[in-house]
């Protein structure tokens, strides 16, 4: 079985998830695939917007991804969404450099452009997308666009760039997904884990 796990500020949490589960891992390497302590698990690092792709094709059984990242998919899914972790906690939410006026096209910068298309169609707000993959933060600074959607965890990049979010489009969470057939063939180790996730997860909670 393999489970893909996102690179960046999460990857700490889910391993030490894992570890209340019994699963010990070794990543200060630069091995792309890792054996686990428990003989039939392995773990792969990935970058977040790889995980569905892995978890869709059945290469990985399980991952773990923002559900951010779920929200832009828009092709059919081989996978089930499980459980919300509650963990890496954030919003997706509406940012401006300043006041938009007069703009009855205004341009949006995101990575999230499935997300903020829906966003604005739904407040029947004609607008430009661009999307961008590196920080959002700078576009609408430089000018290349009037508003922003992007994660918002502390506030802390929104502030010290000057930018005022503007409205929460929605909050986000770890979410685990896992692979259709790996769920009827795996089942019952599958199971197994997500029983003893959501446990150590209550457990966590209590602390
Ligand atoms: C995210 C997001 C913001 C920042 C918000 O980027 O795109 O830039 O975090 O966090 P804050 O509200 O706590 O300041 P991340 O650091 O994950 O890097 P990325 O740009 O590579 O996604």
């Amino acid at each position: 079985m393999l489970i893909v796990l996102p690179k960046g500020r999460l990857l700490k949490e889910i391993k030490n998830l894992l570890e209340l589960i019994g699963i010990y891992f070794e990543d200060s390497s630069r091995k792309l695939v890792m054996d686990t302590s428990i003989k039939n698990i392995k773990v792969a690092i990935l970058r977040s917007w790889d995980i569905p792709k892995f978890v869709n094709k059945g290469i990985a059984d399980m991952g773990f991804v923002g559900k951010d990242v779920l929200n832009e998919i828009e092709d059919e899914e081989n996978f089930y969404e499980s459980l919300d972790m509650g963990l890496g906690k954030c919003r997706l939410s509406l940012a401006s450099y300043k006041k938009v006026t007069n703009s009855n096209k205004p341009i949006v910068a995101t990575k999230y452009p499935v997300t903020a298309k829906a966003f604005f169609a739904s407040k029947m707000q004609n607008v430009e997308i661009i999307k961008l993959k590196g920080a959002i933060e700078i576009a609408p600074i430089l000018g290349l666009s009037d508003y922003i959607v992007d994660l918002v965890q502390t506030g802390n990049t929104l502030k010290e760039n000057g930018l005022s979010e503007l409205e929460v489009i929605q909050d986000i969470s770890t979410r685990l997904i896992i692979n259709k057939s790996s769920f009827k063939t795996n089942n019952q180790m599958i199971e197994t884990l997500i029983i003893s996730m959501k446990n150590a997860l209550n457990e966590n909670l209590k602390d």
